[in-house]
């Protein structure tokens, strides 16, 4: 199966990073606006640079990995194309599947978020199918995405929540690395100390969570015995609304990622929809 690449960005260098550890030899054609991005990744990976027109008419799945504001134009410069009955594979957030069939229709579209982990191929990424993806374009899509990670099909509803909470997810860890950090220096750590051990917690509990063995409730009790430290400082976050906390933060976000898709399919439809 060949692959052809519309945009060699951040992510696409991650996904062929990833493809090429499986397959050191399959193709893999990209066409990016930028002729020093490709030959940086045919250097590095042994991509074969191609114009538009070359990867449109050799490529069986189409991936799409440029940024949300420009798949507009990128789908119309598609539509001088004859893409009947190809995978489109597309990681631009908030461009809802109806965009793309209207757009181009024929092509069976698959709507992916994964997630900047994507950088050391860790990522999650949820992956929402199009009217007309078969079941073997199905597996082509999770294999592909695969190679940046986990995948995890969900209906496109929901791909708004799995945005908030696994797309922008990163982040929220990051910030609770910077605050424990900032506390335990306020505690009287010195504020690299503090940090290197915020940084290890989470990559160690990350690892416990990995191995997958107990449910996340399950491990936290564990660690919090009856009259202990552990239970002190859950019971404080309880008592501030943390939870509470954490479910308006992925409201707001999942809010924000409903009104993109609007403004997204609006755009690329070109007209309200
Ligand atoms: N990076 C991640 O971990 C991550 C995670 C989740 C979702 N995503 C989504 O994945 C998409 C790609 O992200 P990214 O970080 O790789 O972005 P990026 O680094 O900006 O890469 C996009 C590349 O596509 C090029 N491009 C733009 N229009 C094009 C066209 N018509 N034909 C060919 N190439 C074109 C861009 O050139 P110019 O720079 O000249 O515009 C750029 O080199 C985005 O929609 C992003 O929101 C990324």
């Amino acid at each position: 199966m060949k692959l052809g690449f519309f945009g060699g960005g951040n992510l696409a260098a991650s996904m062929i990073r990833g493809l090429r550890a499986r397959d050191a030899s399959g193709e893999i054609l990209v066409h990016d606006i930028s002729a020093e991005r490709l030959e940086y990744l045919r250097s590095a990976f042994a991509i074969r640079p191609a114009p538009a027109a070359v990867v449109a008419a050799e490529a069986d799945v189409l991936l799409l990995l440029v940024k949300p504001h420009q798949v507009a134009a990128l789908l119309e410069e598609l539509r001088a194309y004859d893409l009947s009955g190809k995978l489109l594979l597309s990681t631009a957030a908030g461009v809802p599947l109806h965009a793309y069939t209207s757009r181009l229709p024929g092509m069976a579209p698959v709507r992916a978020m994964p997630n900047t982990s994507a950088a050391v191929l860790r990522a999650v990424t949820g992956l929402a199918a199009g009217a007309g993806v078969t079941p073997a374009q199905r597996e082509s899509a999770a294999a592909i995405f695969s190679a940046l990670g986990k995948v995890v099909w969900v209906e496109e509803a929901e791909m708004n929540a799995l945005t908030a909470l696994s797309g922008s997810g990163p982040a929220y860890f990051y910030l609770l690395t910077e605050l424990l950090a900032a506390a335990g220096a306020e505690l009287g750590l010195a504020p690299a100390t503090a940090e290197f051990l915020a940084r290890e917690t989470l990559v160690g509990a990350g690892r416990v969570l990995e191995a997958g063995e107990e449910s996340p409730a399950l491990l936290r009790e564990r660690v919090s015995s009856p009259g202990g430290v552990t239970l002190a400082a859950l019971d404080s976050l309880g008592a501030d609304g943390l939870g509470g906390a954490v479910l308006r933060a992925l409201r707001a976000g999942a809010a924000r990622a409903a009104e993109m898709e609007r403004e997204y399919g609006a755009r690329v439809c070109g007209k309200n929809s």
